[in-house]
């Protein structure tokens, strides 16, 4: 029996990941550790889950020092979700994102340190973000990084340490960069999930700017699979390295609307327009080069099969979701210090 730790488990992706681990993997215990913050929630976990002996449950907070190292000591594989992930969120209430995603990434790579003979794999879940706005297409490891939001400076700061641990300490640490990823139990305040209860709802799209931002979406699933095998490929080969996760395809935003008002019959009159965020990245494309040659992943949702998949969730699932419908837009200080709601 092998014990990993999931921090952030009962947020979007981490959720999703672990119904892919206990499914696949038998002989797995799982720990999450979450703080459940406004974005987690334990009835994200299914209940058969929840109630196996194969599944534990600490709720607590990265920065809980003593604790997270006492987790840690417990595990032999680490999978690091738990961030404050709201690019909007991080515009106007952006110390915790710092807090939580900077140096709650190092209380849990100090543990890592701490009890390094029983570690055998520590997955870091970086982002896309920390690239900004691509300087070339597809967008490679070797992009700069150039994060454009407080969220993504967090996140470029967490991957970079977790980078300088491997190289100071040698932890077996990976870097995993997802895309933009979609898919059930995702939080409403993100975009596509917005668009698909909006229309649910019959309520406007609201769509930032011109809707032209485009990014490579990646269905949850799809994550999960290159997160196994990034956990389960010959250490020698994956150790210190970073991985983007995506399709290498990009679509817009804008496009995105159409694509539901059409599925669920509205007319154009639905897609409204709003204030251009700032900090937004304008292009995002992912190379899938190296996940494809070292870890044998190539994504296998098209993004179609992946949105009636998720609307037919959102359908099904109203009474999850319902509780954040206030949430869905979120108060930013603009540049000239009025708050605008996104
Ligand atoms: N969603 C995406 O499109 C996407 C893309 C690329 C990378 N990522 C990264 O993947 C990871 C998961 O993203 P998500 O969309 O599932 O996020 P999410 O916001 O849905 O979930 C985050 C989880 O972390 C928990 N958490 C927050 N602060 C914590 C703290 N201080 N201590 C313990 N737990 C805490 C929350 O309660 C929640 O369960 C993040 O690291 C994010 O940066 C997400």
């Amino acid at each position: 029996m092998k014990t990993i730790l999931v921090t952030g488990g009962a947020g979007f992706i981490g959720s999703n990941f672990i119904r892919h681990i206990f499914n696949k993997y038998p002989d797995y215990k799982i720990i999450v550790l979450d703080a459940l913050t406004y974005a987690g929630n334990i009835e994200n976990i299914p209940r058969e889950i929840r109630d196996s002996k194969r599944f534990e449950f600490w709720y607590g907070n990265l920065n809980n020092i003593d604790m997270v190292a006492d987790i840690v000591e417990r595990s032999q594989i680490v999978v690091h979700f738990a961030a404050e992930t709201h690019v909007a969120r991080s515009l106007y209430l952006n110390r915790v994102f710092f807090i939580t995603d900077v140096l709650g990434t190092q209380a849990i790579a100090n543990a890592i340190l701490k009890h390094l003979d029983g570690i055998e794999r520590f997955i870091h879940i970086s982002t896309s973000e920390v690239y900004g706005t691509a300087l070339f297409e597809p967008m490679d490891e070797g992009h700069p990084l150039n994060p454009t939001s407080p969220y993504a400076a967090a996140k470029a700061g967490a991957d970079r340490l977790v980078y300088s641990y491997i190289n100071s300490y040698d932890i077996p640490g990976v870097i995993i960069r997802p895309f933009n990823n979609y898919g059930p139990y995702q939080h409403l305040e993100k975009a596509i999930p917005r668009f698909i209860t909006s229309a649910l709802l019959k309520e406007p799209l609201s769509i930032h700017g011109d809707g032209s931002a485009a990014r490579d979406w990646i269905f949850v699933d799809d994550t999960a699979e290159a997160i196994d095998r990034a956990i389960h490929c010959p250490i020698s080969e994956v150790k210190g390295e970073a991985f983007n996760i995506g399709t290498g395809i990009s679509i817009s935003v804008l496009e995105i609307a159409k694509k539901v008002i059409e599925i669920f019959g509205l007319d154009e009159k639905y897609l409204t327009f709003m204030e251009d965020r700032f900090g937004q990245v304008q292009n995002h494309i992912s190379s899938t080069e190296k996940a494809e040659k070292i870890l044998g992943f190539r994504t296998k949702t098209t993004f179609d099969e992946g949105l009636l998949k998720i609307i037919t969730w959102y359908k099904d699932n109203k009474p999850l979701w319902e509780k954040q419908l206030m949430m869905r837009k979120v108060p930013v200080k603009n540049r000239d210090g009025e708050i605008v709601w996104y």
